[in-house]
Formats: structure tokens, C-alpha cells, sequence
């Protein structure tokens, strides 16, 4: 897929924003041949990009980084000016975090990145929007742009949404499973083709479609994934009402193909910079929409997410005996899944503070995320190894499912802890190997005692995913 053949008329690219999005963009883009130019206003962000460093943890990103920084095809700016003049195709990055006092997105990072483009662009170019935002943003943004650039309607805007997840932002922009294309022009969907040329050619599935329907995509997307954990959450509630493991459950209805195991493992719930709030700002502009009725589940989907938090600080209280003050609890994990140091609305955090709140003393370990989450929670105690979590422990909480906690020795664990109870907030533990070495387990969604050893090896044998090892993606 490298070097885009050069026969073609491979447009210039420029990447606003240099987050998780817009940096893996960027790398991958001149990965596949493009000559890119990255842009951002933090100064800090350039010179570590330019120094061949990633600003956040993203496996398999810094290897990319160095590859393009040697190809000479990836440079970094600081300046807008140096942006307008370079690209042909604009793709803005940039972020769309909640509103302050209220549930709908902010897109005014979003909103001066295009105006200042359009102010800007002298020639003929195409700025796409790939952050998320609420339905008939980019129809606005055409007017705006229109509006404000000397080459009125010929600056056009189009909308390309991103599914990358954290941890696979490598593979997710090499190797995607669809790409969208909103359009309002022949032209713009021509620029579009060639800008993705390598992944076309690869054979990656294109839907082209009108601008709305390409924002709708996105948000639509994540609000089916944030409907299926909270799904199979919602059946953990049930399941803790009753003596029904939520395992199992999931692990037999992940074998109906028209189910699929994905996104059906249950726990302590979704967090990051996406879900949540996509789900909300949806809600939000439904209801401007006067549509709301049609997307009010998500606001269910929303609370059983955040019911899952307070069950798991119950279920801890329980452990440790009916009360958590002064006992002493090891958070394993700060971000809001593994192989990630992102701490937006993690659920890990938010328990742990909740902890801390009711009178625990928290030590929180997370193999990369400590730095970020103290940098929000002050407050806890944070140490840089298991083994000085554990120490001493009265509970032991898994927050996170990072390999290091699945992987760890029960028996060994056991030796430092001051009390040998388990929590499995994420069902990744072996509950029958703890429970085998003398601890005390409980889980979100399963019996104290469950039954599930015999049910749990017939559903392996016929190559279910395994109820401790969760399920696929
Ligand atoms: C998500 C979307 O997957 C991606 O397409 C979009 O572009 C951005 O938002 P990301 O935020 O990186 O990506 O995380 P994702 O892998 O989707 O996980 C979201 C949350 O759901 C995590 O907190 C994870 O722990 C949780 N989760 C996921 C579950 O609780 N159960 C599951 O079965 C799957």
C-alpha cells in the first residue's frame, strides 16, 4: 500500500489538530506516500511530533512516526498561514469536547479551524471535516466558509468520519473497515478518491454519501456500540437480581451471528473521549431536531453505564466487609481500557474516587496512564508498580484489564495483599484460579458461587469466546 503510484495526481495533505486522531492520521497518510503537513496551535505538541516523539501513549505510533519523519514526507507547522499554502486536502482533527453547561458537543475548535482555513486558501482545495459533530454541522460550515473566503463556493467542504479506537489507531487508518465519504460535489468525492487512493486500491469498502448522512454515520455508530455494552450491562443487573451469571450469558448469545460477540463483554462499562459524550451530544441535537423520542434510549444507555460505577463501589464496600473507611483498596488500572493512557470518563477513575470518597486509602497502578490521572485526580495515591498497589491491600479492585493484571499470579498476588478478596470490574480474571489460591472474587453481574466452571468448558469446546478472557474487540 506504500508510495501512492506516481502517476497520479496525489494531492498535497494537511492534518489540523494533532490528537489521537489527527497525529495517526497524519503519520499514516505520509506512511502510505502522501507528503503531509501536520498542524497545531500547541507549540509542545510540534516539537515532540518533529522530535520523532508521540504526545500520548498509542502502540505501534511511535515506530510509524519515525518511518515518516525519515521518509521526509511529514513535516509539522505551527502556523495556519504555512498550512493554507501547502494542502490540497485539508482534513481537520480537532476536537469536540462536551459543552461545559450542557450535554451538546462544543464544535467551535472545529468551527475556527474551517473559518480560518477559508480566510486563509488562496487556490482551489477541499477541507474535510473528519471530527465528530452534530448533524448539520458541515451544512453550516459550507455556508461560513463560503461566506468568508475569497474563492466563495469553490473552497468546498466535505465530511469524512473516523472509527478509530485508542490502541489500534495504527491499523484502524491502514487498514479501515469502511470509509465514508459525505460530498456535496463530483469534484470533492474525486479529491476524496484520490486522497485515499492506497486504501481504495487495497479494496477498503466506500460508501459515498451526501454530508448529513456522513455525520449521522459516526454517531450512529457509536451510539450502537454504547447501546450493546450497556445491553449486555442492563442483563448484568438482571443477572445480579438472580443467580444467572452475565458471563455466560454473554458468551451464549455472542454465538447467534446475528448478535456477534463484539462489544457484548459486560463490566464496569464504556468511558473515553468518544462514547460517552457522542451519546449525549446525539441525544442533545435530536432534540433540537424534535426528534428526541427517537434517540431517548440513549439516554438509558447513558445511566446503565454509570449505574455499573456505583454497583462496583458497592460491591467493593461489600468485600472489604460493609464499610470502606480506612481500608485499604489497590485500583488496578486509571485509563478507560487497556493499552491506552486516556483518562476522559474513565470509569477506573470514577470508582476510585468514589472509593477514596467514602473513606478508602486508593493505591492506583496503571502500566501507562498514572501521569494523566494524576493530573485530574490529585487527590489518590498513585504507585509505579502491582506490586506496590497490592501491598497490604484489604481489596483488590481491577479497574482495567491491562495484559500485566491478567496475566498476574494469584498466589503470588496473595502474598502481599493483607486480605485475599477480589474485585473483577472487567471479567478478566480466572475466577476458579483465584478462587483456587484462597480469594474471595466477586464480579458485576455473577453469582458469589457460580456454577459456571462445567458450562463455561462446553461453550470453549465449541469455540465460544471464553467468559473470562472477554470477547473480541
Ligand atoms: C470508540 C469507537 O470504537 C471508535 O470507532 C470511535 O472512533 C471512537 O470511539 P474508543 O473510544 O477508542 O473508540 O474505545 P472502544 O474500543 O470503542 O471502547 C470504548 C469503551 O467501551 C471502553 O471503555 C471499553 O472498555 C468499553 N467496552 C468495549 C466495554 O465495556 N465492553 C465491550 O464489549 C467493549
Amino acid at each position: 500500500m506504500n508510495n501512492p503510484d506516481p502517476s497520479f495526481n496525489a494531492p498535497k495533505i494537511t492534518v489540523i489538530g494533532t490528537g489521537y486522531l489527527g497525529a495517526a492520521q497524519a503519520i499514516c497518510m505520509a506512511v502510505m506516500g502522501f507528503d503531509v503537513l501536520g498542524f497545531d496551535v500547541d507549540h509542545r505538541k510540534i516539537d515532540q511530533l518533529r522530535a520523532g516523539e508521540v504526545p500520548f501513549y498509542e502502540p505501534g505510533l511511535p515506530e510509524k512516526l519515525q518511518e515518516a519523519l525519515a521518509s521526509g514526507r511529514l513535516t509539522f507547522t505551527t502556523s495556519l498561514d504555512a498550512v493554507a499554502e501547502f494542502g490540497d486536502v485539508h482534513f481537520i482533527c480537532v476536537g469536540t469536547p462536551q459543552a461545559v453547561n450542557s450535554s451538546a458537543a462544543n464544535v467551535s475548535f472545529v468551527e475556527s479551524a474551517f473559518t480560518g482555513l477559508a480566510a486563509r486558501i488562496s487556490r482551489k482545495a477541499l477541507l474535510v471535516g473528519k471530527s465528530t459533530v452534530p448533524i448539520g454541522t458541515a451544512e453550516r460550515l459550507t455556508g461560513l466558509v463560503s461566506d468568508i473566503s475569497p474563492l466563495g463556493a469553490e473552497l468546498e467542504v466535505a465530511w469524512n468520519p473516523e472509527f478509530l479506537r485508542e490502541g489500534f489507531a495504527v491499523q484502524d487508518t491502514l487498514h479501515p473497515d469502511r470509509l465514508v465519504f459525505g460530498v456535496a460535489s463530483d469534484w470533492a468525492e474525486e479529491r476524496l478518491r484520490l486522497a485515499f487512493k492506497p486504501l481504495l486500491d487495497d479494496g477498503t469498502p466506500l460508501i459515498v454519501a451526501d454530508l448529513a448522512t456522513a455525520e449521522l454515520v459516526k454517531v450512529a455508530a457509536n451510539s450502537f456500540l454504547a447501546t450493546k455494552i450497556s445491553f449486555i450491562n442492563a442483563m448484568a443487573e438482571v443477572c445480579e437480581a438472580t443467580s444467572a451469571d452475565v458471563s455466560l450469558l454473554a458468551a451464549a448469545l455472542s454465538l447467534d451471528d446475528r448478535i456477534g460477540g463484539r462489544f457484548l463483554k459486560p463490566g464496569l462499562g464504556f468511558g473515553g473521549g468518544c462514547l460517552p459524550k457522542d451519546i449525549r451530544a446525539f441525544k442533545h441535537r435530536a432534540d433540537e431536531l424534535g426528534v428526541g423520542q427517537a434517540v431517548s434510549f440513549l439516554g438509558e444507555v447513558d445511566a446503565i453505564n454509570n449505574r455499573r460505577r456505583i454497583r462496583t463501589v458497592d460491591l467493593v464496600r461489600e468485600l472489604a466487609g460493609g464499610s470502606l473507611v480506612g481500608v485499604r483498596v489497590a485500583a488496578l488500572g486509571a485509563a478507560f481500557k487497556p493499552n491506552s493512557d486516556d483518562v476522559r470518563d474513565a470509569p477506573a477513575m470514577d470508582v476510585a474516587r468514589m472509593l477514596y470518597l467514602e473513606g478508602a486509602t486508593v493505591s492506583v497502578y496503571d502500566p501507562q496512564a498514572n501521569a494523566n490521572a494524576h493530573r485530574l485526580y490529585p487527590d489518590l495515591n498513585y504507585v509505579d508498580t502491582l506490586e506496590a498497589a497490592v501491598e497490604q491491600a484489604d481489596v483488590v479492585a481491577l479497574l482495567t484489564e491491562w495484559e500485566e493484571f491478567r496475566r498476574a499470579d494469584p498466589d503470588y498476588l496473595g502474598g502481599m495483599v493483607r486480605h485475599r478478596r477480589v474485585f473483577d470490574g472487567r471479567h478478566a480474571l480466572d475466577a476458579m484460579g483465584y478462587k483456587a489460591k484462597g480469594w474471595e472474587y466477586r464480579a458485576l453481574g455473577r453469582p458469589h458461587q457460580p456454577s459456571t466452571l462445567a458450562m463455561g468448558g462446553t461453550l470453549r469446546q465449541k469455540e465460544a469466546p471464553s467468559p473470562t478472557s472477554g470477547l473480541p474487540r
